[in-house]
């Protein structure tokens, strides 16, 4: 395989720019091709079957079209729903923020009480407490819960506000009351919540996404196959939406940067 290909990474929308972000921070020189399914996005509330196929739509479309060296699940749902069949199915290493998330959660944790919030499909798919189980040695179970809502104002941009500290201090009544000393953000979406989420919980509760472990995890394996990029240059950046894709560049430069200052268009259709 060729070191040159970009890395290929997904979500339903702008949740997986705060894991493509510290990618591109610490592998500056690589390629990197990001797509938002924001025509089908939320993914949270779908069956997961039905994210399972969108999942394997998209990997089939970033491998196919653009020659992707390695992929990242940068969506908790997709990869609670469907990482274990892509890994055993595509013939491109695969990496998912399930595990990275919870290594640095367990790695943060004093105490060994953590809460882990995430949409409705990765909550109820049991998937964290399984990580959890696999990971710890002492046999951590995390408080999960799910918190509807906190993507949609995600999408729409909207990272402050009354509506939204409302929504939180209802969803996070629960991880307030469990004392838990970190919280892992088990939706990639929830990093541009912080700020409110960490008003509710309280200072002292440590707040943990999986973006830097996953980017480390990025590392490593490419390192591990030989496939870093070896020029020294700077690595291009192709985002892609599903959707809207002049609303995308729009509230993506607002929460990525400047280099989000335009994206390209996917639609798909019956044969896609
Ligand atoms: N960002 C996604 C996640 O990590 C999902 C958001 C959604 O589409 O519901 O779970």
């Amino acid at each position: 395989m060729s070191n040159e290909k970009p890395i290929g990474i997904f979500d339903s929308g702008f949740g997986g720019l705060t894991v493509a972000r510290a990618v591109i921070d610490l592998l500056p020189t690589e390629d990197v091709v990001y797509f938002g399914d924001t025509a089908r996005y939320p993914y949270g509330p779908k069956p997961l079957n039905e994210v399972r196929e969108f999942a394997f739509q998209i990997v089939e479309y970033l491998i196919n079209e653009h020659d992707v060296k390695l992929l990242v699940v940068a969506c908790n749902t997709a990869a609670a729903a469907a990482l274990d069949e892509l890994s055993a199915e595509i013939s491109v290493p695969i990496i998912g923020v399930l595990a990275p998330g919870t290594q640095a959660a367990i790695d943060v944790s004093r105490t060994g009480r953590i809460g882990v919030i995430g949409t409705v499909g990765t909550i109820n798919s049991g998937a964290y407490k399984r990580a959890f189980s696999t990971l710890s040695d002492e046999e951590i179970q995390p408080l999960t819960l799910a918190c509807p809502g906190f993507v949609e104002f995600v999408e729409k941009g909207e990272s402050s506000g009354e509506q939204l500290q409302v929504l939180a201090e209802r969803l996070l009544a629960p991880i307030v009351s469990a004392n838990v000393d970190t919280l892992l953000l088990g939706c990639t979406h929830y990093p541009y919540l912080a700020r409110v989420i960490g008003q509710v919980v309280g200072s002292d509760v440590v707040l943990v996404s999986s973006a830097d472990e996953t980017a480390f995890e990025v590392s490593r394996q490419l390192t591990d196959m030989d496939l870093l990029v070896e020029e020294e240059k700077e690595g291009k950046r192709v985002f892609i939406s599903s959707g809207d894709v002049s609303w995308f560049a729009e509230v993506g430069e607002r929460l990525f940067g400047p280099e989000l200052a335009s994206a390209q268009a996917h639609e798909w259709n019956s044969s896609t």
